[in-house]
């Protein structure tokens, strides 16, 4: 089978397309015939091995002490199953699923063998029936990242809800959700994403290049740093003070990304019912890997960057 090749961390052009051996499932495996892969900030993070100070060691004794452990790398994928173990009971041949594959990582080829399980190691859902193998992509990571933080919010209708950071497969992700829970969403972002996040459903949209004051006297029940902690500027220091009484600030760099199939679940259901609509920026086939990841390592994609695998059967 095709895959993307990274025997060491480095600039986007350590990624090499080459034929690898196809995977075989074991008895608690399904097999995953990939259609859509996706470049995300994770990829960039462990390729480039650009990770936190606060969690080196732990990701580096996780993923590769001086190179990647998991040759193949790749977090997110979208494709159909086929074939599965004898123990497997959630899926069957055929059926389209969607999901991350954790620090199993090995979405970037044409098959990927995974537990039906969540784990650290991977959690994996039928994907949403009305929308491509790309798009699912984009719900999955954007999905999980957006729904595990916001949860914590206890987001109300009615409420003032900002996320910092909205154009971002995340940002685009929780602009929607915010919108489907009732609230009132302010959404930060660049001048050119702002028609974008108005588009998704922003009530009010503010450009942190251009803007470093909020509206005096506005004050939010929730607010949602949707880009990270590295990513800053003077307008997101004074979101940070912009909270109503009980309100809550929570940045997504703030623990581990939880692998959760009951959320992609819940994912599907807001995506089949058109409450969230995945947001595509760009999209590679799998030999263009290295302009997709020089793309995203420049920080400023709207919505996901997504990567077709070669037998894509849409
Ligand atoms: N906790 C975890 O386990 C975990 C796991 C994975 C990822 N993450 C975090 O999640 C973050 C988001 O990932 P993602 O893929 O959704 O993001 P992303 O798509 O890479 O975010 C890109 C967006 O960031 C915006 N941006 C760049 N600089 C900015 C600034 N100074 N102020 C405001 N916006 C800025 C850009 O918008 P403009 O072009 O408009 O500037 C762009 O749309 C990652 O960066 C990572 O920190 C956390």
């Amino acid at each position: 089978m095709k895959a993307i090749i990274c025997t060491k961390y480095g600039p986007p052009e350590v990624l090499q397309l080459k034929e690898v051996e196809k995977p075989a499932p074991k008895e608690d495996e399904v097999l995953i015939k990939i259609y859509a892969t996706a470049v995300t900030a994770s990829d960039i993070f462990i390729r480039g091995s650009q990770i936190p100070v606060k969690f080196w060691i732990l990701m580096r004794l996780a993923i590769g002490l001086t190179k990647p452990r998991k040759s193949i790398i790749g977090l997110v994928l979208a494709g159909e199953i086929e074939s599965v173990g004898k123990n497997i009971k959630r899926f069957k041949p055929g059926d389209q699923v969607y999901g991350l594959t954790g620090f199993g990582l090995g979405a970037y080829a044409e098959y990927k063998c995974m537990k039906e399980t969540d784990s650290t190691y991977g959690c994996l859902a039928t994907k949403p029936d009305n929308i491509s193998y790309e798009e699912a992509t984009v719900a999955a990571y954007g999905g999980l990242l957006a729904f595990q933080y916001m949860e914590k919010g206890n987001i109300r209708r009615g409420q003032e809800v900002l996320i910092y950071g909205a154009s971002g497969t995340t940002g685009t992700t929780a602009i929607q959700f915010a919108r489907y829970l009732g609230a009132k969403v302010t959404a930060v972002c660049s001048t050119a994403n702002l028609e974008l996040v108005k588009s998704l459903g922003a009530d009010k949209v503010i450009d942190y290049t251009k803007e470093d004051t909020l509206s005096p006297g506005v004050k939010y029940d929730f607010i949602l740093d949707a880009v990270g902690k590295r990513k800053s500027s003077k307008l997101k220091e004074v979101c940070k003070n912009a909270l109503a009484a009980g309100g809550i600030y929570v940045t997504i760099d703030d623990g581990s990304l939880m692998l959760d199939s009951n959320r992609l679940a819940f994912i599907k259901e807001l995506v089949e019912t058109g409450h969230i609509k995945p947001v595509i920026d760009r999209i590679y086939p799998l030999e263009h890997i290295v302009e997709a990841h020089t793309y995203v390592g420049k920080g400023h994609k709207k919505g996901g960057v997504v990567i077709t695998v070669g037998h894509n059967g849409k």
